[in-house]
């Protein structure tokens, strides 16, 4: 594919962080690496549309935090028509691990992901999506 040249002006501390991800992502050169955000980008705006996907919400919660499992369970009945199953898992005496298989509208199944990683007592929190059809 042609390649198109352009010149690009940055304040310096936006410069030295590109340079800075440049080094520790092991880009070639800048051009590599702004090359590689796009694509992220491109990656992240599929998922902000209507595709009907499947995945999951992988939380990791301390259980004694209040009410994050009952906020967790509401949020949960709310979107039924997007939770297709809840996993469970007691991984010490504090800590949860919760999978929650999902489809539905990528940009719902977003929302729901959201606001379940946001919940207080959530120490970790990650949305994973594939594309079921087109
Ligand atoms: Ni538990």
């Amino acid at each position: 594919m042609p390649v198109k040249r352009f010149g690009v002006s940055l304040e310096e501390e936006t410069m030295e962080y590109l340079d800075n991800f440049v080094n520790e992502n092991n880009f070639p050169n800048r051009s590599q690496a702004l090359r590689f955000l796009i694509e992220q980008y491109k990656v992240d705006k599929k998922w902000s549309c209507n595709n009907i996907v499947a995945g999951a919400i992988v939380l990791l919660y301390d259980h004694h935090k209040r009410d994050i499992e009952s906020k967790s369970t509401e949020l949960q009945h709310q979107n039924h028509h997007l939770v297709i199953s809840t996993q469970h898992v007691h991984l010490d005496h504090d800590l949860c691990l919760e999978t929650i298989t999902v489809r539905g509208e990528a940009q719902k199944l977003t929302q729901l992901a959201d606001h379940l990683i946001s919940l207080k007592g959530v120490i970790h929190g990650k949305l994973v999506m594939s594309r079921v059809k087109d």
